[in-house]
């Protein structure tokens, strides 16, 4: 008993720590060449903001490349900030549910990132460790060495969601991420780090696809399904967001037990 009172005594100190020493997030050097996951706003009606996330395995397998691409950002509200979030958008589109970011490490959020030390911000942090946006249309192409296209790592995103905030945190548009398959994309998709790549917009040319077409595609990863393939519904879309709740709880219910001591 004593053990494990110590043993919990020890993981609460640890997790209240975290601000100072924060487990920094290990690079990603064997991602699947040339996997790719895209996340495309979905059009609503009385709003003119759309954007994509684009991921695509990094050169050598390392980390990702990812391009950015946002337009009709509002006039007030900004900078505006943007992450992978820990969960999928769900049929409803309600980008609240997504909760928070991405964070595989639990680094937490109280202390903000900085970007000289990227290993030491959450994963999904993109505007934290690559900046955030400060027009009304912006775009930006960025390399970040602690996400994962392989679906076995702790860090990968193909699964997940991005959401855009006003500088105060208010979510003003998600998406899911879905894979793309290269080898069955139409050509305006391009192929980005292996063929011919022309700096074409890829989001004026890709199909509107939105939430629930997206949730469907994030359940048949891995297969040569497009996002834009036939809806289907009844498939255990939230499988995987499933487990990753589940861990956090348990992380949660730790540490509540820890503190309680
Ligand atoms: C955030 O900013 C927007 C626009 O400036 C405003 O409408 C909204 O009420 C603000 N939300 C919070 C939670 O402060
Ligand atoms: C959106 O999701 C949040 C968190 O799951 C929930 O609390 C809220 O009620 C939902 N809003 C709507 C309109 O369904
Ligand atoms: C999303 O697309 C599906 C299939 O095309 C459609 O049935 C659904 O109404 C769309 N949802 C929204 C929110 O646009």
């Amino acid at each position: 008993m004593l053990v494990s009172v110590i043993s919990l005594l020890a993981a609460a100190s640890a997790v209240s720590a975290q601000s100072s020493t924060v487990t920094p997030a290990p690079q990603v050097t064997s991602n699947p060449a040339g996997a790719k996951y895209v996340a495309m706003l979905p059009e609503k009606e009385g709003s003119a903001l759309s954007g994509s996330i684009e991921g695509t395995t990094g050169a050598d397998g390392k980390g990702v490349k990812f391009a950015v691409s946002f337009s009709g950002l509002p006039e007030m509200g900004g900078p505006f900030i943007y992450h992978i979030h820990a969960k999928p958008v769900p049929e409803d589109g309600n980008c609240t549910a997504t909760g928070a970011h991405q964070d595989p490490y639990m680094r937490g959020e109280a202390t903000p990132c900085d970007p000289s030390m990227p290993e030491t911000c959450q994963t999904g942090d993109l505007s934290g460790k690559h900046g955030s946006v400060d027009a009304m249309s912006f775009s930006a192409e960025y390399t970040d060495a602690y996400l994962s296209t392989d679906p076995s790592d702790p860090a990968f995103f193909g699964d997940l969601s991005f959401v855009i905030h006003l500088a105060n945190k208010t979510r003003i548009g998600c998406a899911n991420f879905a894979m793309v398959d290269m080898d069955h994309s139409p050509p305006s998709y391009g192929t980005v780090s292996t063929t011919s790549s022309s700096d074409m917009a890829h989001p004026s040319v890709m199909p509107p696809h939105n939430a629930t077409v997206s949730t469907t595609a994030t359940a048949t990863i891995g297969l040569p399904v497009m996002p834009s393939s036939s809806t289907t519904t009844g498939l255990p879309v939230f499988s995987g967001a499933a487990v990753k709740v589940a861990g956090s709880a348990g992380a949660g219910a730790l540490l509540a037990a820890a503190l309680v001591l």
